[in-house]
């Protein structure tokens, strides 16, 4: 699980670097040897892992609680990085939650938080270290979609609409950038081994076994040495990725309808959101 990208002495932000995914990151950008500036909202989380790495790979390592629902979290953000002088050379826009219920049984402060953090976020930290790598025509920002992101997700139609337009936007910026040094890619996970969907408190929500967390690093890695747009993790994904194109849009999302839709006897969830526990 290596890269042969260089990130030796590279500063790298990871968003939601506290659990899953974002921590895996960590850990393997740390291996790489990069100084990491880890980001969530879990402070004690933080700390204790900014205190493992430095231990552990004795990484330069620091972080920054943050809630990206906030409007002043990438102000907050930004000021923290001219106080300290550090400019960031990989970004890894891995913050995310998913909301599960139907649509209009979602409260709509959630759903506003969804797309203020799978979205905004990840445009608003772009737009702050983008200049700053393009100068250096040297940078990765490497943005964490989903396989929600190749069709539409009933039951979590806000959560795919905000992993479309990350891959959307993503794939975008790589064609602005692609001759100009700098990469950025969307990986496209599907089920991972992470507590997203105990927390969510809807198993229906996973499609498929969920893969362990290292393939999407792995396959992170592979886009990335490659520079490619995109990369849909584990090959039943990548095949699954073509359903829209071979039942129709409209196709697609009756079938998805059918996947998602709660189990019989179950109640309907009403908008869990990840990282707290649904209510009984
Ligand atoms: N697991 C899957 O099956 C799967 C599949 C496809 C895509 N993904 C995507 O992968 C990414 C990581 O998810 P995961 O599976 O690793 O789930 P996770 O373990 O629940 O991690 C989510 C991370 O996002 C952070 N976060 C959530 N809301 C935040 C906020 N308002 N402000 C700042 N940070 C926030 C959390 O940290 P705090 O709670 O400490 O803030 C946590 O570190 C997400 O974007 C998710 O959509 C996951």
């Amino acid at each position: 699980m290596t890269s042969r990208y260089d990130f030796r002495g590279k500063t790298a932000l990871i968003t939601g670097a506290s659990s899953g995914i974002g921590r895996a990151f960590a850990f393997a950008l740390a291996r790489e040897g990069a100084k990491l500036l880890l980001v969530a909202r879990s402070h004690d989380t933080l700390s204790e892992l900014t205190a493992e790495l430095r231990r552990d790979y004795a990484c330069d390592a620091d972080f920054l609680t943050a809630d990206l629902s906030t409007s002043g979290a990438v102000d907050a953000i930004a000021a923290y990085l001219n106080a300290s002088g550090k400019v960031v050379d990989v970004l890894v826009n891995n913050a995310g939650f998913a909301a599960y219920g139907r649509f209009e049984e979602v409260p709509l402060s959630r759903q506003r938080d969804e797309v203020l953090v799978n979205c905004m976020a990840p445009v608003a930290l772009t737009h702050l270290v983008l200049p700053g790598m393009l100068k250096k025509s040297d940078g990765v920002i490497l943005n964490v979609a989903s396989t929600a992101a190749l069709q539409p997700d009933p039951y979590m139609a806000v959560y795919g609409a905000t992993k479309a337009f990350l891959l959307s936007f993503s794939e975008a910026v790589w064609a602005e950038n692609r001759h100009r040094g700098v990469r950025v890619i969307a990986v496209c996970p599907g089920a991972t081994q992470t507590g997203f969907f105990d927390v969510v408190g809807a198993q229906e929500a996973a499609v498929g076994s969920p893969m362990p967390i290292a393939t999407v690093i792995r396959d992170a890695f592979w886009a990335l040495d490659r520079n490619r747009s995109h990369r849909v993790v584990g090959m039943k994904n990548r095949l699954l990725a073509n359903l829209p194109r071979l039942l129709s849009r409209q196709g697609a999302a009756r079938l998805v309808e059918k996947i998602l839709r709660p189990r019989q006897g179950k109640e309907l969830a009403t908008g869990h959101a990840i990282g707290q526990v649904p209510p009984r």
